[in-house]
């Protein structure tokens, strides 16, 4: 397996849930667009080599300009599978490991991006960051009452950036759909778990937590403020 590590950025959601009138990726956190955010910690991380970002389609001279010549920008398409998927399809021959991380995850700290990068370079043909669940979980019904309450013991929350060899990833989003059980995949690892390749933890950063509503940007800009 070649050692040279690239990094896919899926950016070309809309960001229904965030609101505003620009796509997600290009939301100002102090000063600087999500998406340059999310580039600058990938390329801080030591062991990344190369950056190919998925932009909404109406966008691809924005983020060309923002990012700038270094970073390979193309369209994304209609949901993140489709955008990680155009973006996978661009990467050169040489590399072998494929990194997937979020724009909208921009505080992600880049020791996280190269543990993951370590963990698969290391031998793991796909690695994830975890943390464990904080609030209680319960299973509902469909009119919303408690079905019962769900041990947490054994359940992570999934952050990015998630790490894979690169002919694992290939083959995962050729065959990539639906899994056995018929739960949706929102994931990469989810692609890759159907495929039944062992798929390895790493903790996670709480740091790294998705910018997905308002409430969202707002800590992210407190912890920025604090950091600077
Ligand atoms: N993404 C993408 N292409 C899509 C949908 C999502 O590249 N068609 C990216 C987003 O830009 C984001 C990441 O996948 O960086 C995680 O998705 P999410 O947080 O759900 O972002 P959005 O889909 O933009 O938000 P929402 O679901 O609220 O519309
Ligand atoms: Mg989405």
């Amino acid at each position: 397996m070649s050692d040279r590590v690239a990094a896919v950025v899926p950016a070309a959601g809309r960001g229904e849930r965030l609101g505003g009138s620009v796509p997600k990726a290009l939301r100002a956190l102090a000063g600087r667009s999500l998406v340059q955010h999310a580039v600058d910690l990938l390329t801080s991380a030591t062991l990344v080599d190369q950056v190919v970002v998925a932009a909404p389609a109406a966008e691809l001279e924005t983020f060309a300009a923002l990012l700038g010549p270094g970073v390979r920008v193309i369209a994304g398409g209609a949901e993140r599978i489709d955008s990680v998927r155009a973006a996978i399809a661009v990467l050169d021959e040489t590399v072998g490991v494929v990194l997937v991380h979020d724009a909208a995850r921009p505080l992600t700290p880049p020791a996280l991006v190269d543990a993951v990068a370590a963990a698969v370079l290391g031998g793991a043909p796909a690695v994830i960051p975890v943390l464990a669940i904080n609030d209680t979980i319960k299973q509902v019904d469909d009119v919303g009452r408690v079905v019962r309450t769900v041990s947490r013991d054994v359940l992570r929350a999934v952050q990015t950036p998630q790490g894979f060899r690169r002919d694992v990833l290939d083959e995962a989003y050729r065959l990539g759909g639906m899994s056995a059980d018929g739960v949706a995949i929102t994931d990469d690892a989810g692609l890759v778990e159907a495929l039944g390749v062992p798929v390895m933890t790493v903790p996670g950063a709480p740091e790294a937590f998705k910018v997905t509503r308002p409430v969202d940007l707002l800590l992210a800009e407190a912890l920025l403020a604090r950091r600077d």
